[in-house]
């Protein structure tokens, strides 16, 4: 089964942007993905919800791409989940609208990958620190996959080492458009980052 993948791209100053350029290239042209770009769509902020319920209801898997701000998702990505996640559509007695479609957070980080543990800067895992995404997710009757994570990005400079995180991330949403991959299998891990293993290969 092909699933249909919305790209929900959140980024205010992508024209600035590396890493998050980067994996949106290594991404865009894979067919079933469409790509949304929400600053783009938004710049003042005025989010048409029935729209965005309409693309939602479109797709099965629904990738949120974004930087890590302050802990969290970019401030329109905020306003849109307040908006658009109403009740009686995304929750709610009769807010069934999102059941069993899947979440991935794409999410890139300055920090390190060190800095994100007890023992670290940042303190917390990136478990820890997106569990009110994933507890979104499932209140909405979403499937949240662990995310996919690219860390330290203030230390990688050129295209060349965005290169190896770009094809891993295309082989994930490939693997999740063609159903190598379910929510069940990942269930628990911390993240979808495979350090190079083949997604779907055991
Ligand atoms: C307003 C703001 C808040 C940020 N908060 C965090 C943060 O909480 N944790 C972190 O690791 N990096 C944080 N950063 C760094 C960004 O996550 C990092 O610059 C971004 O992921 C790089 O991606 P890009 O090249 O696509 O912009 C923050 C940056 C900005 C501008």
């Amino acid at each position: 089964m092909q699933r249909s993948i919305l790209l929900i791209l959140s980024h205010p100053a992508f024209e600035r942007s590396r890493a998050n350029r980067a994996l949106l290239e290594a991404v865009r042209d894979l067919e079933g993905v469409r790509v949304h770009d929400l600053y783009e769509e938004y710049p003042d902020f005025a989010i048409d919800v029935e729209r965005e319920q309409g693309l939602l209801r479109e797709h099965d898997v629904i990738v949120f791409q974004h930087p890590f701000y302050w802990y969290s998702v970019p401030s329109l990505l905020k306003e849109w989940m307040d908006l658009v996640l109403e009740y009686g559509f995304a929750y709610g007695h009769a807010g069934h609208e999102l059941d069993g479609k899947w979440w991935l957070s794409v999410i890139t980080t300055g920090g390190g990958v060190e800095s994100y543990c007890r023992a670290g800067g940042n303190r917390f895992t990136m478990r820890e620190l997106t569990a009110p995404l994933e507890q979104t997710a499932r209140l909405c009757g979403m499937h949240f996959l662990p995310p996919f994570l690219v860390h330290g990005t203030h230390l990688l400079n050129g295209p060349q080492d965005f290169r190896p995180v770009g094809a891993e991330y295309r082989e994930l949403v490939g693997a999740l458009r063609g159903g190598r991959l379910t929510p069940q299998e990942v269930a628990g891990r911390e993240s979808l980052n495979l350090g190079g293993r083949v997604l779907g290969d055991g």
